[in-house]
């Protein structure tokens, strides 16, 4: 299979983009492996014709939006994120009537319908720098709870109202399972992603996207590691730092809208072309800016 994938992106000059979330086989094969703001930089800056993307639905959504005239396929595009629609409906305008200068801060998981009401996206690696340039003192960050509380304790000085969405799979790592590895591991040090709740984040010891988990752990000198994020960033762990043990939470957090992207799938789509990201002209133009917005800021 994978000697079939290799020969087809060759033949269809096609490019393999996937979230470290995806299966450790697709990770193997991909072009790009990363987290979700170095993909949405990737995909914009690809000269491929193809682009399949290896993750859930809005990641591929963004790669069409910033590149609308190549072909964008998704290995199943029924992997989406729970996340993603956590927006009630009317609470933006809501909002806005409440607050002259407020600024719509869209995390990147959210659907592109929630990105053309937003003034600009973030991820969980530049949050906190971009909401700290925008010149808006009253800010609505949307959709993600956590990762809003997480900015706005860094950014006290300005007035950020959270929306109350939140990630099923970083919600269910609950503090006593947490205490249980800690316990089980005494010299590991926790890094989380602030996706998760705010007592898992009290017990860590670095908060980071899970590009900075990545990073922070090659750079540590501590060689054990609890890790409250998706189980998938643990093939990079592994691949990067052979001799350092690395942890979970039991049970091990798994999206399995994530684990939708399996190898198979991969060989099928670039066989068949058949699974491509469509967006509306409109959603796209609406969306397009705060991304661009998010890609300028974040740089
Ligand atoms: P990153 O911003 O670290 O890629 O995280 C994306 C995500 O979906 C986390 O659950
Ligand atoms: Fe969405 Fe959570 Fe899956 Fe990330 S882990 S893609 S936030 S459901």
């Amino acid at each position: 299979m994978k000697n079939q994938i290799e020969q087809l992106k060759k033949e269809k000059n096609a490019v393999i983009l996937a979230h470290y979330y995806a299966p450790a086989e697709v990770q193997e094969i991909a072009d790009y492996v990363g987290d979700s703001f170095y993909l949405a930089k990737i995909a914009k800056q690809s000269k491929a014709d193809i682009i399949v993307f290896c993750g859930v639905y809005f990641m591929g959504e963004s790669a069409k939006i910033l590149n609308p005239d190549k072909k964008v396929l998704m290995p199943d595009l029924t992997a989406d994120c729970a996340m993603a629609h956590m927006v009630a409906d009317g609470i933006i305008d809501e909002m806005r009537n409440k607050y002259d200068d407020l600024a719509v801060v869209c995390y990147i998981n959210s659907t592109a319908e929630l990105k053309c009401q937003s003034d600009v996206c973030v991820t969980s690696s530049n949050a906190v720098e971009i909401v700290k340039a925008l010149p808006n003192k009253n800010i609505f960050f949307i959709p993600d709870r956590n990762l809003g509380r997480f900015v706005a304790e860094q950014i006290p000085e300005k007035n950020i109202i959270i929306n109350d969405g939140y990630c099923p799979i970083h919600a269910k790592i609950a503090a006593d399972q947490l205490t249980a590895v800690k316990e089980k591991y005494p010299r590991a040090i926790v890094l989380s992603h602030p996706e998760c709740e705010p007592e898992i984040l009290k017990l860590s010891d670095y908060i980071g996207s899970t590009a900075d988990i990545i990073t922070y752990a090659k750079q540590s000198d501590v060689n054990e590691f609890i890790i409250c994020t998706e189980d998938g960033v643990n093939y990079k762990l592994v691949t990067d730092n052979p001799d350092k043990k690395f942890y979970f939470p039991n049970p091990h957090p798994c999206c399995a809208d994530m684990k939708l992207n399996a190898l198979e799938s991969v060989l099928s789509v670039l066989l068949n072309e058949d699974k491509e990201v469509i967006v509306d002209d409109a959603v796209r133009i609406g969306s397009l800016l705060p991304l661009e917005r998010m890609l300028e800021l974040g740089k």
